[in-house]
């Protein structure tokens, strides 16, 4: 990870933008130099209508070019820097995401379609990845429970399962074959209380503006209790079940990776402490919180659980 002058100041840009905007439309013309500011930030030209986060727990997010340009998206790549440049083939339009197994009503929707019929929201999360970084994250999207209830799940659902697109002509790492870095297509699952809670989004931007594709265009989960590797990218299906998913990580190393990967500092992964966590940007590690700083929100799902039983 590189740090510069950039990453630093992009932070401080960010909340002078915040209160700047709140003067108004009379003062944005009146104040030239805040307009050099507001340009000088490279912010992306948001093309979402999106309800704004009141972000009651303060949260500094990065900055866009720091979300953008370190990623974990193994169908490109395993590099994080290499993604970005690598990202150009995946073709998120159009995008079809379909919702079956245990429901009622069974149903694909195109995802410019779904942004119409879902009002979005701003989420500004905290991310928590299992390999010690972290950062905090301006999604925009709408609650995964709400596309769940309109496929009627039926009584014995009780999982959910997740599906990124399998195309080796988008997706280089695909076609490499059993020589790929992972198992594709990438799979992910969440219990049905889990998918529920209104935490969980369904992620079609950030920083006002439709994914990137090194983000996981056009549209990836976000679970912020858990590590990142639960927060599947670029899904083409959703699929109510009776049986717990066999998510990718658990089935390539069942030994370093779970099913619910919640984070917390109590359990060290194999390989890395989980006691602490370096934000993108800072020079210093932070200790990490329970559940990632969700514990009231969602502490109660697993109240009967041994937490080191169920990684
Ligand atoms: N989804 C797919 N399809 N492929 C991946 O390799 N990586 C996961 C997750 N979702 C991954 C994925 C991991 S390990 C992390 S940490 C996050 O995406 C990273 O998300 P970001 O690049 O938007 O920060």
């Amino acid at each position: 990870m590189k740090l510069t002058e950039n990453d630093v100041t992009s932070e401080e840009v960010f909340h002078q933008r915040r209160r700047f905007l709140k003067l108004g439309a009379a003062s944005i013309v009146a104040n030239a130099a805040l307009m050099n500011l507001l340009a000088s930030e490279k912010l992306p030209t948001s093309n979402l209508t999106y309800a704004h986060d009141l972000n009651k727990n303060n949260l500094v997010p990065n900055s866009f070019e720091q979300i953008t340009s370190y990623n974990n998206f193994y169908e490109f790549t395993t590099s994080k820097e290499g993604v970005k440049p690598l990202s150009y083939t995946l073709n998120p339009k159009p995008w079809s995401l379909e919702i079956d197994g245990l429901v009622e009503n069974p149903f694909t929707i195109d995802v410019d379609d779904l942004i119409k019929k879902y009002t979005l929201e701003e989420r500004i999360y905290r991310f928590r990845c299992v390999e010690g970084w972290s950062m905090v994250v301006p999604w925009i999207g709408f609650e995964l429970g709400r596309l769940i209830r309109d496929a009627k799940p039926l009584m014995k659902a009780k999982y959910v399962r997740f599906e990124t697109l399998y195309d080796d002509e988008m997706f280089p790492d695909q076609a490499r074959g059993v020589f790929g870095a992972i198992e594709y297509p990438y799979v992910e699952g969440l219990r049905l209380d889990e998918a529920y809670n209104p935490l969980t989004l369904l992620s079609v931007g950030l920083y006002g503006k439709t994914l990137e594709n090194q983000n996981g265009a056009p549209i990836r989960l976000v679970v912020p209790w858990k590590y990142g590797f639960k927060s599947i990218k670029s899904i083409v299906k959703i699929t109510l079940t009776d049986k717990e998913p066999l998510n990718t990580w658990q089935k390539a190393n069942p030994r370093e990776y779970g099913f619910y990967a919640n984070v917390n500092p109590e359990v060290d992964h194999p390989r890395w402490t989980q006691k602490n966590e370096r934000l993108l940007g800072k020079l210093f590690k932070q200790k990490t919180l329970m559940f990632n700083g969700y514990e009231k929100e969602v502490a109660h799902m697993y109240a009967n659980m041994d937490l080191r039983k169920f990684f």
